[in-house]
C-alpha cells in the first residue's frame, strides 16, 4: 500500500511534483532565470509536464489552467498522477513530495489519488515478487489546505479500493465462498465493523432458495455474509443497506458459457460483493457517522451433479417461485434472497451492486455502470453526481412496467430470463420484485474488470463502486 502523508513544508531533498497555475510562474521561487525562460517556452507550447533533474532527484511540474473545480479536471489530474507514478517508478524513487501552489486542495488530492491507485499491484502468486515490486512507497502532500486527517481519509479510501481489487483478482482456486466470508470477517476485525457469516445449514434454515439453487451444482458450500457498521453517533435513523453479488466464479452452470470468450474473466463475478466490503471498510476506517449494513450472498455457479436445470422451479425466501430458464442468469437469483433479507432493516435506502448482465456492457461499455431503481429521482441524481466526482460514472435506465412484464412466467410467479433486448433493465425489474423500500440497482458488469489498464484503473479488478459509494454516503448521509 502506498502511504499518503501530509508534510508541513515542502521536503527539499526529495523528488517532487509541483502543481501550479500556468499564469503564476513567479510562484516557482526555486527557479533561476534560465529555468524561467525554459518554463515559459514549454508553456507556450502547451506542455502539460515540465521536468527538471539533478542527479537522481527529479522535479516534475504540472501546470494547471485557472478554472473552477470540475469532474473533468479532477479526472485529468488523477490520470496525470498515473503518468507520474510510472515516471517515478521508472527512476526507482521511493518517496515523492507533491507540492500544491494552486488554491485548490482538491487538485493535489486528485493527483495523489491517481498516483496511489496506479501504484497498486497483485503480486501474490509471483515467485520473483521483489523484482516486480514498484519502488514508490510514500507520497508526501505539501499544501496548507491538506491536513493529516485529509491525507488519512484519502489513504483509507484507496486502501479499501485496493482491498476490493485484490479480492477480485484472487482466483476461485483460493477465493471460494467460504474464503470470501473469511476475508470479509478479517476486514471487519481490521477496520472496525461486525461481520456474521451464515453457512449452508443456516442458509437452508432461512429457505434462501435462490442462493441454494445456484449453489446446487457446486461441491463448495455457499455463504451469506452480514456486515454492520454502527458507530455511537449516527445521522440516519434507518440504515443504508448495501448488497453485493458474490458469485466467486460463473461458469454459467448447465447453461454453460462458451470458452474462449465469455467465461474467461468470470472470477470477477463477485465484484459487487468486493465493492460492498470495500465501501464498509472505507466508511469504518474514516469513522463516518452513519449506520450501514452490507449483505453478500456468495457461491460459485457450476454445472456439477445436482446443478439446477433449465425449467426447474425454485422458491426464493419470501415464497416467490421462479422458473429458471437459463442457469447463467444466476446473479438475480442470489440477489433476490439478499434483497428479501434487507426488508427486515426497513432501510432508508438499499443499493445493490452486481456484475449482472452482458447487456449493460453492450449498452455503455466499460466507462460507466448502469443504474436504475425506485429511489426518488433526487437520490438517483445524487448518486450520478458522486459518479462524476469520483469518475465512477453512471447512466440511468428507465424502470417501465413493460420490461417487468417480460419476466412473468405462465407456471411460476417469475422467470429468470427476459427477451433478447434491454437485458440490463429486465434483470433490474426482476430484482425490483423483491424490494419494498427505496432501492437503487447498479450493474457494474462493464467497469468492474479490465483486460488492459485504463490510466490508474489497473488491469483486472478495478474496485469500482468503493469510491462511488463512499462519496455518495459521505456527501448525502453524514
Ligand atoms: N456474470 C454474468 C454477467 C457478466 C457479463 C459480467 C460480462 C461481467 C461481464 C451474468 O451472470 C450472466 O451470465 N448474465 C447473462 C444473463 C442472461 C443469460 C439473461 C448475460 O448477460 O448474458
Ligand atoms: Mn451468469
Ligand atoms: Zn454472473
Amino acid at each position: 500500500m502506498t502511504q499518503i502523508k501530509a508534510a508541513k513544508n515542502a521536503l527539499l531533498n526529495l523528488s517532487s511534483v509541483t502543481l501550479f497555475f500556468d499564469d503564476e510562474i513567479s510562484k516557482l521561487t526555486e527557479l533561476d532565470k534560465q529555468q524561467i525562460s525554459y518554463f515559459k517556452k514549454e508553456l507556450e507550447q502547451q506542455k502539460d509536464l515540465i521536468i527538471l533533474q539533478e542527479l537522481n532527484i527529479w522535479h516534475y511540474y504540472v501546470p494547471v489552467k485557472k478554472e473552477a473545480v470540475n469532474p473533468e479536471l479532477l479526472e485529468k489530474l488523477r490520470t496525470k498522477g498515473c503518468q507520474l507514478q510510472a515516471a517515478l517508478n521508472g527512476n526507482k524513487l521511493s518517496e515523492v513530495c507533491v507540492i500544491n501552489l494552486t488554491t485548490e486542495p482538491e487538485f493535489v488530492l486528485a493527483l495523489s489519488e491517481g498516483m496511489a491507485l496506479a501504484n497498486y499491484q497483485f503480486l501474490k502468486y509471483l515467485k520473483d515478487k521483489k523484482k516486480k515490486q514498484y519502488s514508490l512507497q510514500t507520497i508526501h502532500i505539501s499544501d496548507k489546505g491538506v491536513s493529516q486527517k485529509d491525507a488519512d481519509e484519502l489513504s483509507h479510501v484507496i486502501q479499501a479500493t485496493c482491498l476490493a481489487r485484490t479480492l477480485i483478482n484472487e482466483p476461485v482456486s483460493y477465493l471460494s465462498a467460504t474464503q470470501f466470508g473469511k476475508e470479509m470477517s478479517k476486514a471487519g476485525k481490521d477496520y472496525g465493523f461486525s461481520v456474521k457469516v451464515l453457512g449452508k445449514k443456516e442458509i437452508e434454515a432461512k429457505k434462501m432458495g435462490g442462493l441454494l439453487a445456484v449453489n446446487a451444482g457446486s461441491i463448495d458450500p455457499p455463504t451469506f455474509t452480514i456486515m454492520e457498521y454502527k458507530p455511537e453517533k449516527v445521522r440516519n435513523k434507518k440504515p443504508i443497506v448495501l448488497v453485493g453479488k458474490g458469485v466467486v466464479f460463473d461458469t454459467g452452470g448447465l447453461s454453460l458459457k462458451p470458452t474462449p470468450g465469455s467465461m474467461d474473466e468470470m472470477k470477477c463475478d463477485m465484484s459487487g460483493g468486493a465493492a460492498v466490503v470495500g465501501a464498509l471498510s472505507a466508511i469504518a476506517m474514516n469513522k463516518l457517522p452513519v449506520h450501514v449494513i452490507g449483505l453478500v450472498p456468495a457461491t460459485d455457479n457450476r454445472p456439477g451433479m445436482n446443478a439446477v436445470c433449465p425449467q426447474d422451479i425454485i422458491t426464493i425466501s419470501d415464497g416467490t417461485t421462479v422458473e429458471v430458464l437459463n442457469t447463467d442468469a444466476e446473479g438475480r437469483l442470489i440477489l433476490a434472497d439478499a434483497l428479501v433479507w434487507a426488508k427486515q432493516y426497513k432501510p432508508e435506502l438499499c443499493i445493490d451492486l452486481a456484475t449482472l448482465t452482458g447487456a449493460a456492457v453492450r449498452a455503455i461499455g466499460s466507462y460507466a455502470s448502469a443504474i436504475m431503481g425506485t429511489a426518488e429521482q433526487k437520490v438517483m441524481n445524487q448518486l450520478a453526481e458522486s459518479g462524476m466526482r469520483t469518475w465512477e460514472r453512471t447512466v440511468q435506465f428507465p424502470m417501465w412496467k413493460e420490461y417487468g412484464d417480460e419476466m412473468r412466467s405462465d407456471i411460476a410467479d417469475l422467470k429468470n430470463l427476459g427477451g433478447a433486448n434491454a437485458g440490463q433493465i429486465t434483470a433490474g425489474k426482476f430484482l425490483e420484485h423483491f424490494t419494498d423500500y427505496p432501492w437503487i440497482h447498479i450493474d457494474i458488469a462493464g467497469p468492474a474488470y479490465l483486460n488492459a489498464p485504463n490510466a490508474y484503473r489497473t488491469k483486472g479488478g478495478t474496485g469500482v463502486g468503493v469510491r462511488l459509494l463512499y462519496d455518495f454516503i459521505k456527501q448525502n448521509y453524514c
